[in-house]
């Protein structure tokens, strides 16, 4: 049996999604129509022997209650949300649930980040696994040199693909094959963990008695039950035939900005194209002009002289008038467009609404700062309002045209 772990993160993470990690938790804000972590999960789902599917967090458990037990009774397979009281960094985390993540004894457990955004192989990634031996595998992919760099650089032998070498964000170039933040691992990945935990209690109380100026430089340093995964664990073993790696040559990005949500939105939509075309609007299912791929919910309402698309994704309750035209943007829960309001390149928070002949646009650069215009929860565009390349916080008002701007 084979169980998968998502790591959610908590507050205090995803600082750089705001204003949109405000109303909802990053890892439940949609892409392509449906929560982040919904990707990775349904991907889960399509492992041969799944028992159980866990996302470990430390968000308050209410936030992620109604997500978890509508997706267990939708996928008929149990996923559970496991609270951890602090962060204990990502090998942490997953120590500290090893009893519940080893209750139906998995021969191997996946575990991924919640904020990668990609075609997840996981059956792939299995079975390269199995015929690599060790005790992990790793979901690598080559990036361009210059992006290298924010992400953990690795290199591995073109032959056996084992992991030969892993540094976590290095500052000078080492590789530009890097980790996508999908794993597998044996069981034995906890006797590894719990061995860097001992390691570190060792550091510190030694530190503890050798001097003054140690012990200030050691209280400076990670707590004891800190453990990354990165740095911690794949560091020390690569080069010891336990670790290797898997390449995919598909899609993939890493999910810290709105920006970007907003490029990962257009390719699960696309991927829609091939996984779950029934979610995709067509021209049969709505009267209005669908260009390319476009998700909407059955509950909003779009009208017939409306032209939609391409890359759109319209959530519940959602109102867009006639004559209004939406290229590439996620649209929340409860908006009103009025009537001729064009919106292109831009994220439109909860509530929000925008009036009659109104403009609210971003130049489409997903990886500026200021390269999508955000609207968070609330807002009010008033008729006939041009935004631009700007990020307006929530419950504004807005009745003068604004570009280039952070409306805090
Ligand atoms: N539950 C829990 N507790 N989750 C955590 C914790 C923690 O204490 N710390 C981090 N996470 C989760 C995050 O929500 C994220 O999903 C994942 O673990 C990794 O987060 P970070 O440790 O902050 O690393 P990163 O996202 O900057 O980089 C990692 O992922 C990249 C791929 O996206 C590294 O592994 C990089 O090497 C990798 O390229």
């Amino acid at each position: 049996r084979v169980v998968a772990v998502i790591m959610v993160g908590g507050p205090t993470k995803g600082t750089r999604f705001r204003p949109l990690s405000f109303n909802v938790p990053k890892p439940l804000f949609p892409l392509a129509g449906q929560p982040m972590i919904h990707h990775p999960i349904s991907a889960c789902c399509r492992i041969p022997n799944l028992a159980q599917i866990y996302l470990i967090g430390f968000y308050e458990e209410r936030e992620f209650a109604l997500y978890v037990s509508s997706i267990s009774n939708e996928l008929r397979i149990p996923v559970r949300y496991l609270r951890e009281d602090k962060p204990h960094g990502s090998a942490g985390g997953l120590y500290n649930f090893r009893d519940y993540i080893m209750e139906d004894s998995p021969s191997h457990i996946f575990l991924l980040n919640c904020d990668v955004c990609c075609s997840f192989p996981l059956p792939d990634m299995l079975e390269a696994h199995k015929s690599y031996g060790g005790m992990g595998t790793i979901l690598v992919i080559k990036v361009s040199a210059e992006s290298a760099n924010q992400f953990g650089e690795l290199v591995a032998d073109p032959v056996t693909k084992e992991l030969l070498h892993y540094t976590e964000k290095p500052e000078t170039f080492v590789s530009d094959l890097i980790n996508c933040g999908v794993y597998i691992f044996t069981p034995n990945i906890f006797s590894a963990i719990h061995g860097a935990f001992t390691q570190r209690k060792d550091r510190a109380n030694l530190q503890r008695v050798t001097s003054f100026e140690a012990l200030q430089s050691a209280t400076k340093a990670l707590p004891t039950d800190y453990v990354r995964l990165d740095q911690d664990i794949l560091s020390p073993l690569a080069g010891k035939k336990e670790l290797y790696t898997y390449e995919t040559l598909d899609f993939w990005e890493q999910i810290k900005t709105p920006g970007i949500s907003l490029k990962c939105s257009a390719l699960y939509l696309s991927q829609f194209c091939h996984t779950s075309p029934q979610l995709l609007a067509g021209s049969a299912t709505k009267s209005a002009t669908i260009i390319g791929d476009v998700y909407i919910h059955p509950s909003a309402k779009v009208h017939a002289s409306a032209k939609i698309g391409p890359n759109v994704s319209i959530s519940a309750n959602a109102r867009i008038g006639a004559g209004a035209r939406l290229i590439s943007c996620i649209i929340l829960d409860d908006v009103e467009i009025k009537e001729n309001a064009v919106v292109i390149h831009a994220i439109v928070g909860w509530k929000s609404s925008i009036g009659k002949w109104s403009r609210v646009q971003g130049e489409g650069d997903y990886n500026a700062k200021l390269g999508i215009t955000i609207l968070g929860e609330a807002v009010v565009v008033e008729d006939e309002v041009v935004v631009i390349n700007s990020i307006v916080l929530p419950n504004k008002t807005l009745n003068d045209s604004v570009q280039e701007e952070i409306i805090l």
